[in-house]
């Protein structure tokens, strides 16, 4: 027998005239002007709470596009109840039964709610088409498609025959529930935190980002329309605090998977370590947290492939990405024409909002985002150990647009070298060719992060030794491409350091963290 590999779901390309933009476009309109009052989803049903929060557009921050309904510490003692009252059903359900219901949601995705869920990431988490393809339809089919693959292989993998015995094991799910966190940026990432403990056959209480809850609320209703049984995943808006509170001091929580910012995380972890008497179990705490991707060229660099490269790596998704690249170490010998083309490349960028297809870059998340950019820029703009070569500029008048900025540092730990900015900011550092390897070194040194990074070289022996000397600075590693994109199947995805414990999503490594094996062993008589 063999296990056949999933295809990745292909992109579509939205063209002018095609049948996709058409659909697209008429869900913008649609989506646009529909408003709707987003409930709590407990145990399967719609709950109301009455305090509701306003859901508007990064483009246009005067336009509504939904209200939403915020769990207090009730609702969440509900939902909890609900998920344990779950979960001895759903744990006891085939693995295949379970998997049925996630391949169906991935046909649902791909044939009838392709734009239904583009569109509100679009509209809702200020993406392009292209970025909400890939991400909203694409990605989120593929963790759908290749977990239950993953899962298939792990199941099967099962010690058996000893000389006097008969052995297996036995994947359970962990004991509790987990709680998932998602963030603002990837809709796939959303799923995917639920997906995975859930197709081991755990249940989650979900926190969606509050700037992301339209998608994350659309993604919700796909899956029960699968079949998801009552109680499996409960969505619970809310603000962090009272949620947060309330899921740590439960006996059952089982483990937080989580995606997000270092401080939250941190907050989380060490909320767990304050209550470990408490819990039946050691939680199992899988997080993605920031990152301070590179680029690193060599002077064998092919100049054209580099400066793409900086140019979507940086600001595609307006440099929202945890994989985004925000420096880049580039050889005095290649920087006149690099710097040519990415200043040419930024000054050809169109910004506007994402209903207008033919914009690269939209709006940045809300207002805390845009101050937080510009206070960085601002800090080169004052700075003699920094030059703004393009950009520097935003306007938060009616969305938070802020323009694609590139920054040289003369001093190669400056602030916009080492600090995530989680925006359109790229900073270069130029140095000397035959620096090369010490270079490498600072670029290891100079972050706390490591997930991902791309070094361009045509020159074997150079990439080689730029893999051994940055051999922990990123999780995901790229050869002459950008930093961003990893693709379901393909390049799992996840750093370590601080930037997170890299528990690679979309493998069968993360799968693996969601179960508690036991080991059963039959002694022949
Ligand atoms: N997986 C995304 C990427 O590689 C980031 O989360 O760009």
């Amino acid at each position: 027998y063999s296990f056949s590999q999933p295809c990745n779901e292909p992109v579509l390309g939205y063209l002018p005239g095609s049948p996709e933009r058409a659909a697209l476009e008429a869900e913008l309109e649609r989506q646009s002007s529909l408003q709707p009052e987003i409930p709590l989803i407990i145990g399967g049903r719609p709950v109301r709470t009455g305090r509701l929060g306003k859901v508007t557009m990064p483009c246009d921050h005067g336009h509504l596009l939904a209200t939403v309904h915020r769990a207090g510490a009730t609702e969440v003692r509900q939902a909890i109840d609900a998920a344990l009252a779950a979960r001895e059903d759903w744990l006891n359900l085939s693995y295949h039964e379970r998997g049925a219901i996630f391949l169906k949601a991935a046909e649902l995705i791909s044939k009838r709610y392709r734009a239904l869920l583009n569109a509100a990431t679009m509209l809702g988490q200020g993406k392009n088409a292209f970025q909400a393809e890939i991400d909203a339809a694409c990605e989120v089919i593929d963790y759908l498609r290749f977990n239950v693959h993953f899962a298939s292989r792990i199941y099967a993998d099962q010690p058996l025959m000893g000389s006097d015995s008969i052995n297996r094991m036995e994947y359970r799910p962990l004991e509790g529930f987990v709680f998932a966190v998602t963030p603002f940026n990837f809709t796939a990432i959303a799923l995917n935190l639920n997906l995975a403990p859930v197709l081991m056959g755990n249940v989650t209480i979900w926190k969606p980002a509050s700037t992301a809850v339209l998608s994350s609320y659309y993604l919700m209703k796909v899956l029960q329309e699968a079949g998801l049984p009552d109680g499996v995943i409960n969505f619970l808006p809310a603000s962090g605090a009272e949620l947060t509170e309330t899921v740590l001091d439960d006996p059952n929580l089982a483990g937080i998977h989580f995606t997000g910012s270092n401080g939250v995380f941190n907050a989380l972890w060490r909320g767990v370590a304050n209550r470990l008497d408490r819990y039946r179990s050691y939680p199992r705490l899988v997080g993605e947290t920031g990152g301070k991707d590179f680029v690193f060229a060599h002077a064998s660099a092919d100049i054209a492939a580099l400066s793409t490269g900086i140019l979507r790596g940086a600001f595609e998704y307006q440099g929202q990405k945890c994989s985004a690249a925000s420096r880049a170490y580039i050889p005095r010998s290649l920087w006149p024409e690099v710097r040519q083309r990415l200043v040419e490349g930024i000054q050809s960028m169109k910004m506007g909002d994402v209903r207008d297809l033919d914009c690269f870059v939209n709006a940045v998340i809300d207002r805390k985002s845009f101050e937080s950019i510009q206070g960085y820029v601002e800090k080169a703009k004052a700075s003699p150990d920094a030059k703004i070569l393009a950009g520097g500029e935003g306007d938060a008048s009616t969305g938070y647009f802020f323009r694609p900025t590139l920054i040289e540092a003369l001093d190669p730990r400056f602030v916009t070298m080492e600090e995530e900015i989680f925006g359109p900011v790229m900073t270069v550092y130029v140095y000397e060719d035959e620096r090369f390897e010490e270079t490498l070194h600072l670029c290891d040194r100079t972050s706390p992060y490591a997930l991902t990074g791309a070094v361009f070289a045509q020159d074997r022996y150079a990439f080689v030794q730029a893999c051994r000397t940055l051999r922990y600075a990123a999780g995901n590693f790229y050869l002459n491409d950008k930093p961003t994109g990893a693709m379901v199947g393909l390049q799992p995805f996840g750093g370590a350091r601080g930037s997170g414990t890299n528990d690679k999503a979309g493998s069968g490594l993360n799968l693996l963290r969601w179960v508690s094996p036991r080991t059963v062993k039959e002694t022949l008589l």
